[in-house]
């Protein structure tokens, strides 16, 4: 794919900018690459058919610009479109004014399109369009006298504006959005008509391709692969990519087993790898896990030790093989982040709260090279490879579960009894989401055991037991979630078989926190 034909998305910190890039790979077909500002050193003309300015959440007072900003918003022969504080920026820029309106816009927001049939700018569907906007500054009228044209207006004032003179075109709203009625098709029309990029293009065999590129380039014929597998989506497409592009005794993957896994994980693992031919070893050492576990309470201790003893049983299950490669299932979103946190200055905190959703991943002190085939591609990008090589559909739709397994779903001490309990509420809890119909529609769904014991009655004897804390999310990206509106029959129905087939448990509770304010995992 020729860089030429690249959109470049500038994250300025919104929660949507991945939403931005998944909706042009994955709706519009346009290969793009998402940068923090200070690497818009590298965005030329040549090698870039335009440039999205994403939303942020600097405010009007601490808005100013870098000399590279200028230099881009600028360049007549660079198209800029620039959503929400992009759009503030680019008015700066400009030489407008951006002030803080006297009502914040937040939610559906009826705007009105001021196209009319200039056909320099560009063409929303209606006359009234419903956007989803989050914005309290507003582009003042000014914008006007630096030669733009105001496309739409709000009830808040300026909504949009084109500037011919840049080849900026600026929309307060977010068209990345479902919320914005039309917001996909906007994207593609400004990139059809504004950019040099070319719809349609990166498809199934693009991505594919794109793929197998980096594994080709990147082992010799004398070089031996390691992955460590968990059975999750990422780590089974790499699975099948190696399979594909390597020799059978050149790679191999192997599967950990700490003893924390869901019940009959290992042997579903097992015979997926079987079925597809995978070349996989699987390592027990589950009694070393919950020795070394013994009376650690606090969460991240829990996956600190966790990830030391996966590494020492990975290195020794590995080191008669001489791997030269360790091939890792990270994805596109991982590495942007972790970008980000390199270049914030603020790195250590940021990375802090990656390294223990990496537990999988094992350190440079292993020697071996990386191979991440999978690291330009979002999560629905990963299922579709998968679907091209014939991954099953129980693998490619399966909820995430973390590399610490059920250690960090037992709060506080775990042991073999916490585990044993917490493995059969959670099949009981799962089939019965499948059983409804409902998997595919909840994000992640699992049941935790909570560290402390309440009264029930069971006949006519009270008994005490354990509390299970059932949780199910909705959620695009795993930043934020919704807990799923489950029927309160049919949970009721849940907790009493938990109750009856587990005669350890007490009392099932479901979780209503969303994320924010909580997170996905209770630990
Ligand atoms: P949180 O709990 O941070 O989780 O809202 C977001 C997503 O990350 C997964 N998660 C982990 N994955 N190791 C992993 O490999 C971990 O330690 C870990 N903690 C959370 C979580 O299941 C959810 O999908």
């Amino acid at each position: 794919m020729e860089m030429s034909s690249r959109i470049v998305i500038v994250d300025y910190g919104s929660q949507y900018t991945f939403l931005i890039g998944r909706r042009l790979r994955s709706e519009i077909g346009v290969w793009c690459e998402i940068i923090s500002p200070s690497q818009l050193h590298s965005v030329k003309a040549e090698n870039t058919g335009g440039v999205i300015f994403s939303g942020g959440p600097k405010s009007v007072g601490a808005l100013s610009f870098r000399a590279e900003e200028r230099r881009v918003i600028e360049d007549p022969d660079l198209p800029v479109l620039g959503v929400c504080y992009g759009m503030q920026l680019i008015a700066t820029v400009l030489g407008a004014t951006v002030q803080k309106g006297s009502q914040g816009e937040f939610g559906p927001t009826k705007i009105l399109n001021l196209n009319g049939e200039k056909e320099m700018i560009l063409k929303l569907n209606g006359e009234k369009e419903i956007v989803w906007m989050s914005h309290h500054d507003v582009v003042q009228e000014d914008i006007k006298e630096t030669g733009a044209v105001v496309t739409a207006t709000s009830p808040a004032g300026v909504a949009a504006f084109y500037h011919p003179r840049s080849e900026c075109t600026a929309v307060q709203w977010h068209p990345e959005v479902k919320h914005t009625v039309n917001g996909t098709q906007f994207l593609w029309s400004w990139i059809q008509d504004k950019t040099k990029a070319q719809l349609g293009r990166w498809d199934g065999q693009a991505r594919l391709e794109r793929c197998m590129d980096i594994i080709r380039e990147t082992i010799t014929d004398d070089d031996r692969v390691v992955l460590g597998l968990s059975g999750g989506v990422d780590s089974m497409v790499t699975a099948a990519l190696l399979n594909k592009a390597l020799k059978p005794d050149q790679w191999m993957a192997v599967y950990v087993d700490h003893g924390m896994m869901r019940d009959h994980e290992t042997e579903e693992v097992q015979e997926t790898c079987k079925a597809l031919d995978i070349p996989l070893k699987v390592v027990n050492p589950s009694e070393d896990f919950l020795i070394h576990l013994k009376q650690i309470r606090e969460s991240e201790h829990k996956r600190r030790l966790i990830g030391t003893l996966f590494i020492q049983a990975f290195s020794s299950a590995t080191s008669e093989f001489k791997p030269t490669h360790l091939a890792q299932g990270t994805i596109y979103p991982d590495v942007v982040e972790s970008a980000k946190a390199d270049n914030s200055g603020k790195g250590s905190t940021q990375h802090i709260i990656k390294s223990h959703h990496n537990v999988g991943g094992l350190p440079k002190e292993l020697g071996l090279e990386l191979l991440e085939p999978l690291k330009w591609l979002f999560k629905d990008e990963v299922r579709d490879i998968g679907r091209q090589l014939g991954l099953p559909a129980k693998v490619i739709g399966r909820h995430p579960f973390p590399g610490p397994g059920l250690a960090v779903r037992c709060l506080g001490e775990v042991t073999e009894q916490k585990v044993s309990i917490v493995q059969r509420a959670d099949k009981i809890f799962l089939d019965a989401i499948r059983e409804a119909g409902l998997y595919d529609e909840i994000s992640q769904a699992y049941a935790a055991l909570l560290d402390c014991k309440a009264v029930g009655v069971v006949g006519d004897q009270r008994r005490e037991g354990w509390i299970v804390c059932l949780r199910a999310v909705c959620t695009e990206d795993f930043m934020t979630a919704n807990i799923y509106p489950f029927d309160m029959r049919w949970l009721e129905e849940v907790g009493a078989t938990i109750i009856n087939r587990c005669s350890e448990i007490a009392r099932v509770m479901y979780d209503v926190s969303s994320k924010p304010p909580g997170t996905i995992e209770l630990e």
